[in-house]
This record gives C-alpha cells, sequence and structure tokens, in this order.
C-alpha cells in the first residue's frame, strides 16, 4: 500500500526524523560493538543506513522476494554486515543492551522476506551474513566445516574443487544459504538416498542468547536436536556447520521428459505416486506441473546415481509408463547434475556457483503440503482446472521415501519422514509488480484450499522452510504459547512441544524473535 501523494509533505517530514534517530542508532549500536569486541574496528564501514546510497542495492541483493522489497514494506535502520564470529556476538549483546530488535540473514531466500522485514517490535535491524562464507573441506575425515553465509552451491563447488566422488544432500536452487536452510531441514535431488542436510550434520557452532559461542557439546544435545530442523531464527545465530560428506558415483544419470495432458498425463502422474517413493534408493524423479498454453505440461525431472544402462533396466521394470529412452538421459558428473537441476544451460562451467546470489529475482508466494496417500484422478482433474487459472504458478512433486522411512517422527524437529510419499511446493512468482498481487496470493490460496481432501490431515503439515505467513504469525514481541501452536504443529507437529521446552530453556527473554519464531513459555 502506497501512501497517496497527498501525504508526501508528512511522509518527508517522517523520512528526516527517522535518518536522525538512525544516525543515533547506528552511534550507540557502533559504541558498544567497540566496546563488546574490538576497540578500534571501523564498525562504521560494515553498516550501511538508509542514507547510504548503497543501501537499497544491498537489501535488494540480500533480499530474493520482490514482494517484500516493495518501497511500502518496512525498512531496517541499517543493515550490520559481520566480518567475523565475534562481530556477531557482539551484535547480539549490543542489540541487546540497546533495545534494538534484531532479523539475521544468511541466503535471504526466506518465502515470507522475514529476514530482512519486520511487522514486529518497531525498529528493527538486520545482521546480514553475507560476508562469512568460508568453506573448509576435509576429504580425509569426508567432512567440511561451513560458515552461515556461504550458499549451497558454494558447498557444492568447494566439494567438487577436491573430490568428484564426494557431494552433500541439500537444496536444489544454489543460491540457499547455509545458515537459514539447514535450519528448517533442506532437502534435495539426493533425500531418498541420505535424508535431509540435518541428517548429515555432525556439529555446529551458534551465538546463543547471552552473545556466547556454543559448540555441540557446549550447547547440548536438546538444542543440537532444535537447530537440526526447528527453523531459522529462533534459538541463535548459527555461525557454522560440521557436514558430513557423501559418496556420489563418478557418473551420474540425469533426464527430463514430459508429457502433457493430451499425452495422458493424469494416468502417468498416478502411476508416478505408487512407483517414486519405492524405487531405487539412488533415483529421483520429481515432476514439476505448469500450465503450457492451453494445456498443462507435467516434466518428470531426475538424478539417477549410476550409469544410463542400469538407469534404464530399473525404469523398464518399475516405470515403464513414462517410456524413457537412452536418448532422453544425459551421463554427466554429480556437480554437473547440479547445476542441471538449477536450470543453468549446458555447458555452464561449475565456477558460476561462486556467483552465489540468483540473477532473476521474482515477486512470490509459496506454500507446501505432504502427501501420505495417492491423489486420486478426481482429485487430479480439479486440480487442474485450477492450474490452468494462473499463468505463473508452477507446482512440484518431490518423492520421499527410501531414507526418510528410516527416521521416526521425532528424530528431528522435522516431523513429515516414514510413511510420507511425496512433498508438494506450491509457487506463484510474477514479474509484473505489486499490480495482480493479490490475484496471485488468491490462486495460491484457493489451489490450496481445494488439496485440504488429499493432504496429510490433523494438522496439515507445511514445510517451516516454505514459510506461510497466512498460517498465523506473532503479533506481539512476545507470543503466546496458544497464538503460536497453530502453525507450530502444523511445522512440527508434536515435536513443537518440544521445541517451546528448549526455547524457554535457552532463550526466555525471546531475544530470538519474529513473525513465526518458536515462543518460550512465560517463566
Ligand atoms: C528459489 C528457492 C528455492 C528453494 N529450494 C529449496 C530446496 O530445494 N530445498 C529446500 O529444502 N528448501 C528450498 N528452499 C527454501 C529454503 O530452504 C528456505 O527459504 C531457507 O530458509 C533459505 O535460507 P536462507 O539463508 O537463504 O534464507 P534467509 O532468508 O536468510 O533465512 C531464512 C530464515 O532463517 C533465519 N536465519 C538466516 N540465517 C540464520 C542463521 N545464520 N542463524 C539462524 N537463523 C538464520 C532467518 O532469520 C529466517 O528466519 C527454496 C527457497 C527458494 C526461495
Ligand atoms: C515491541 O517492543 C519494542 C521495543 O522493544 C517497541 O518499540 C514496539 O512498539 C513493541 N511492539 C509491540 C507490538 O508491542
Ligand atoms: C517437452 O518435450 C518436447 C520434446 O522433447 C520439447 O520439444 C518441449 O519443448 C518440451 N516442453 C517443455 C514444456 O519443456
Ligand atoms: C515406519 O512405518 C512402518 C509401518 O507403519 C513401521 O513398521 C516402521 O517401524 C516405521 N519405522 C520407523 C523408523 O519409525
Amino acid at each position: 500500500m502506497l501512501s497517496p501523494i497527498s501525504h508526501l509533505p508528512f511522509v518527508v517530514l517522517i523520512l528526516s526524523v527517522s535518518v536522525a534517530t538512525s544516525a543515533t542508532h547506528q552511534e550507540s549500536f557502533v559504541q558498544c560493538l567497540n566496546l563488546n569486541s574490538d576497540k578500534t574496528f571501523p564498525f562504521n564501514s560494515l553498516i550501511y543506513t538508509p542514507n547510504n546510497p548503497s543501501f537499497t542495492s544491498v537489501l535488494d541483493s540480500s533480499g530474493q522476494n520482490r514482494r517484500l522489497l516493495v518501497s511500502s514494506a518496512p525498512k531496517p535502520k541499517f543493515i550490520f554486515t559481520p566480518t567475523r564470529d565475534s562481530h556477531v556476538q557482539a551484535a547480539v549483546i549490543c542489540s541487546k543492551k540497546l533495545g534494538i530488535h534484531f532479523r539475521v540473514l544468511s541466503g535471504g531466500h526466506d518465502f515470507e522476506g522475514i529476514s530482512y522485514v519486520s511487522e514486529i517490535g518497531g525498529v528493527f535491524i538486520v545482521i546480514d551474513l553475507i560476508k562469512l562464507r568460508e568453506i573448509n573441506v576435509d576429504i580425509k575425515s569426508n567432512t567440511a566445516w561451513v560458515e552461515a553465509g556461504a550458499t549451497n552451491g558454494e558447498v557444492y563447488y568447494r566439494i567438487y574443487e577436491k573430490s568428484s566422488v564426494h557431494g552433500f544432500p541439500a537444496g536444489v536452487c544454489t543460491s540457499l544459504g547455509i545458515g537459514g536452510h539447514i535450519t528448517g531441514g533442506a532437502y534435495g535431488t539426493m533425500v531418498r538416498k541420505y535424508g535431509l542436510a540435518v541428517d548429515n550434520v555432525l556439529d555446529a557452532k551458534i551465538v546463543d542468547a547471552n552473545g556466547r559461542i556454543l559448540d555441540r557439546e557446549a550447547m547440548g544435545e536438546d538444542l543440537f536436536w532444535a537447530i537440526r530442523g526447528g527453523g531459522g531464527g529462533s534459538f541463535g545465530i548459527l555461525l557454522w556447520w560440521k557436514i558430513k560428506l557423501v559418496p556420489v558415483p563418478s557418473t551420474v544419470t540425469v533426464f527430463t521428459v514430459n508429457k502433457t495432458l493430451e499425452e495422458g498425463a493424469t494416468k502417468l502422474l498416478q502411476r508416478w505416486q505408487e512407483v517414486a517413493p519405492y524405487v531405487d534408493h539412488n533415483l529421483f524423479i520429481r515432476v514439476l506441473i505448469q500450465r503450457t498454453q492451453k494445456t498443462i505440461t507435467t516434466l518428470y525431472n531426475a538424478l539417477f546415481l549410476g550409469e544410463a544402462r542400469e538407469l534404464l533396466k530399473i525404469m523398464k521394470t518399475s516405470f515403464p509408463e513414462l517410456g524413457l529412452r537412452r536418448n532422453d538421459c544425459l551421463e554427466t558428473s554429480w556437480i554437473k547434475s547440479v547445476l542441471y537441476f538449477s536450470n543453468f544451460p549446458s555447458g555452464t562451467n561449475p565456477e558460476v556457483l561462486l556467483r552465489g546470489k540468483s540473477l532473476v529475482k521474482t515477486f512470490f508466494k509459496g506454500k507446501s503440503d505432504f502427501v501420505r496417500e495417492p491423489i486420486p484422478e478426481t482429485g487430479l482433474e480439479g486440480l487442474w482446472q485450477r492450474v490452468l487459472e494462473d499463468d505463473s504458478s508452477l507446482i512440484i512433486w518431490s518423492p520421499y521415501g527410501g531414507s526418510m522411512n528410516q527416521f521416526s517422527e521425532s528424530d528431528t524437529p522435522f516431523p513429515y519422514r516414514n510413511g510420507t510419499r511425496f512433498i508438494i511446493l506450491y509457487l506463484s512468482a510474477w514479474q509484473e509488480g505489486d499490480k495482480n498481487a493479490a490475484k496471485h496470493i488468491d490462486w495460491i490460496r484457493n489451489v490450496h484450499n481445494y488439496m485440504v481432501p488429499y493432504v496429510s490431515s490433523f494438522p496439515r503439515g507445511q514445510y517451516v522452510n516454505y514459510r506461510d505467513l497466512d498460517l498465523g504469525v506473532n503479533t506481539k514481541n512476545s507470543t503466546s504459547y496458544r497464538e503460536a501452536s497453530v502453525w507450530g504443529y502444523r511445522y512440527f507437529k508434536n515435536n513443537f512441544d518440544r521445541l517451546v521446552k528448549i526455547k524457554t530453556k535457552v532463550d526466555p527473554q525471546n531475544v530470538f524473535r519474529h513473525e513465526q519464531s518458536v515462543p518460550p513459555l512465560p517463566v
């Protein structure tokens, strides 16, 4: 909502006042940082206020959803870009001391922009970890220490640099920040073979609510459990993850095959629901559903951890209906499969992964579902009707099963494990600005409502990494358990109660809070 022109003088007045207060906030913050970390460090050089010419470009390159970057969205008083762990510690201590609300940003992909927009708490700042992106890969021990601001693409690249037979099972899009991504679970093309990224972390370093740096041993197993799936921004600031590398073959196979409605997409997708969650764990076949002209196209987009010859054998016995041919298959390396899945043109060098941020940004809204029983043909037909109504939508079905079945609901905060056939991501992404935002958002709410009978229920699950503020928000500075439990159970099922207990213990003052942070119980 833009202010009407007639209010312009008023707006200018407010702006000049806020510039003045942001200067005071900045001054006291910098003084406090100097007192609490490095006495002589020129912290002003790491701070961007709205009157700094780079403010908008820094914010716009860090935030990834243009819907939350419009000029009417609340802006931080300033952005702080620490270059050392001790700066992050001091930032927590000083924010507390000065009563400044802060948000933490790693890759900036939060669906609702809560790493750079705050609707609670009045004045806020952003602690942007963009300059903390070191990655140290140790092939001998099959591990790596990764700093929170690094992207998953950079992690894949640094592993590839040292070995062609190691990989890491995190997200598909290669610009996700390791700090915000892994804390919510994190799945990708190797989810059926190796589970979530959180199943493959060994240690971590966080800054806690008192500004201390804690590793796994120091934080204890409760808190270490909570940060592996309990969602970003509730339990501390992740500084480092220690990840376990996983073996990948030197040759993998990828393919993308499509079917339109006229070519029998409905029957095929019914079959996929029976096959994809149970087939060989080395095979991940996801389905992208999109309107194309007057029909719907379903794209079967797959990674097989092995050679084409073996893949064709498996497909012939398990999924002959797809009609996969040798010509559809591309044998390649694991790192090239990463580029293939994130849609880089063929022939792109892996070095592109070091570029970090994604280049194409859209306005978007997303939602998710988990499915345990196959969706019948009538269900799919109603879905097609709705997909035909929006030209900017994309629905992605990713199969689980395999390794995911070896976990019980409470092993990690992410509960959608044993028996979950697949996850659905609904996206509406548009380029035309605010103009049609309401239309696209209505569309996604409508399609999500339509799916109720076919997806998980009591509670209807959603994925915390696909954050959705339609589920409810923390309206006050300190949220009530009742308010939060509405969305809490949907993201975490009964794990929510354990997360609340841990939160109450480690952050009773709710230093780490946002629209959907886990609340502490009143003490
Ligand atoms: C285009 C796109 C593709 C995606 N693909 C996948 C996918 O394939 N698989 C998948 O699992 N998910 C996927 N996601 C979802 C993604 O995992 C989440 O959006 C994730 O939270 C992004 O992390 P980030 O650091 O980039 O985001 P941010 O916006 O920086 O952070 C997300 C949340 O974590 C908090 N946070 C950030 N850094 C830290 C930190 N260091 N310590 C503590 N809290 C922190 C933030 O405050 C915020 O609440 C995708 C998202 C997008 C937009
Ligand atoms: C939250 O607290 C801050 C100060 O810490 C205050 O400025 C703000 O108005 C409060 N917000 C609400 C909704 O109470
Ligand atoms: C579907 O496959 C055909 C044949 O391979 C190809 O020409 C077409 O572009 C594909 N459609 C989409 C939407 O990818
Ligand atoms: C998964 O579910 C099956 C069937 O309900 C059950 O037999 C098995 O023990 C479960 N495994 C785990 C790890 O919970």
